[in-house]
């Protein structure tokens, strides 16, 4: 099993990656001290979730353990409301641990009720899906969507372990390894531009859980995330704010097809295409680069945008971004492959031209 440790000004807290570790989860809990754990998992992973529940059986731990059909629907503040009720039924007390075992979403909606509940309780992650392994489960950033938009209502809250097991990933649907994919080539194209040479190569074993190849790329992304969120926990130097290359538009096609049509990083593929390309119009990429980029990003399976979303509509949804700052937009570009630049002139005609190259078209 690898370590990263995470660093923190008010807390450290170690991810262990590894095939096996989760058949291991008693060992890595018996670090904790023993007491009251509230699962929340998806119905989808019952049968996994039998052997946290015998390993904290073992440690002589008290627990209750709440299964959700996990979707996007989930991360809403009636859900969290529901879970605070079972917590509370449950005596859940300060010194209760939330576990969350599942993708993303289980990860947000957990993390957050441990961020709240009671001002706060421990938490550990457990991610089942690549995105969650490589992305969402470290970094602290918890949260649910309002209906004017997504991750709108959150708190910063570290969990205190992560176990990451690539195993998980063998029940896996292909098109979300497609969505993890995504946010790896992102860490690839705006810090490393071996790991983007590596991917390039090799994402069709990552495709095909070739378990070496798969557990470095994991192991190399979730160094770089660690490495971002130790220096910039809360996202206000601007550092973090790189992780978010591809997500300004990429958040705008998951809004405009109601969340439902594009997995999360299937949205964030197509938006590096496009921000790649809005490099090249911005005048901080060269053309060749782009060409190289646009050869290997659009090679990747990913649904074809629907007809019916115009490029006037994104637009409109990129001032909701979350990022915008009194109505402008500011975009993480690229320089070259592992190089990026923070641009807070774009120029509208640039972007919609960037959003036409991805295949919008005005109806
Ligand atoms: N907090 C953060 O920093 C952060 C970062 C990126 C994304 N996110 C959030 O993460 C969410 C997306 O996460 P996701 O892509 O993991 O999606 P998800 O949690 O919806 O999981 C995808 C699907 O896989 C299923 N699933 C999970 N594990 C499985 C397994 N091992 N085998 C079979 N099926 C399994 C789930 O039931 C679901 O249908 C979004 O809500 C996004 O906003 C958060
Ligand atoms: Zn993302």
């Amino acid at each position: 099993m690898k370590k990263i440790l995470v660093q923190l000004k008010n807390s450290n807290y170690e991810i262990w990656t590894g095939r096996g570790s989760f058949g291991q989860v008693g060992k890595y809990l018996s670090k904790e001290p023993p007491g009251k754990a509230f699962i929340l998992s998806d119905v989808r992973l019952k049968k996994q979730a039998k052997t946290l529940e015998a390993a904290l059986r073992k440690l002589n731990w008290e627990f209750e353990i709440f299964f959700v059909y996990s979707s996007e629907n989930i991360k809403s503040i009636d859900k969290v409301y529901a879970i605070y009720g079972k917590l509370l039924k449950a005596n859940a007390d300060r010194k209760t641990v939330m576990f969350a075992l599942g993708g993303g979403v289980i990860g947000d909606v957990a993390g957050f009720v441990a961020g709240t509940y009671m001002r706060g309780i421990r938490w550990i992650g457990i991610p089942t899906t690549l995105l969650a392994q490589v992305d969402s489960s470290i970094g602290g950033k918890t949260g649910i969507n309002h209906e004017l938009g997504k991750n709108l209502i959150g708190v910063f809250h570290q969990p205190s372990q992560v176990l990451c097991d690539p195993l998980f990933l063998k029940s896996l649907p292909r098109r979300e390894i497609i969505s993890g994919l995504g946010e790896m080539i992102k860490y690839g194209l705006i810090f490393d531009r071996r790991l983007y040479l590596a991917l390039k190569k090799s994402w069709k074993d990552i495709l095909d859980l070739n378990p070496f190849i798969t557990e470095k790329a994991i192991h190399s992304c979730l160094k770089w995330k660690a490495q971002v969120v130790v220096q910039d926990e809360k996202d206000r130097s601007g550092l973090r704010e790189v992780l978010n290359f591809g997500h300004t538009l990429g958040h705008a096609l998951e809004a405009e097809t109601g969340y439902q049509y594009f997995r999360h990083g299937e949205a964030v593929l197509l938006g590096m295409r496009a921000a790649s390309y809005l490099s090249v119009l911005s005048g901080h990429l060269n053309e060749t680069v782009y060409e190289e980029i646009e050869g290997f990003l659009g090679s990747l399976p990913v649904p074809a945008i629907p007809k019916s979303v115009q490029a006037s509509h994104l637009m409109r949804r990129l001032k909701w971004d979350k990022k915008a700052v009194n109505g402008t937009v500011r975009f993480v570009l690229l320089k070259g492959i592992g190089r990026t630049v923070l641009d807070r002139n774009v120029s509208p005609a640039n972007i919609i031209e960037s959003i036409h190259k991805i295949g919008v078209r005005e109806l």
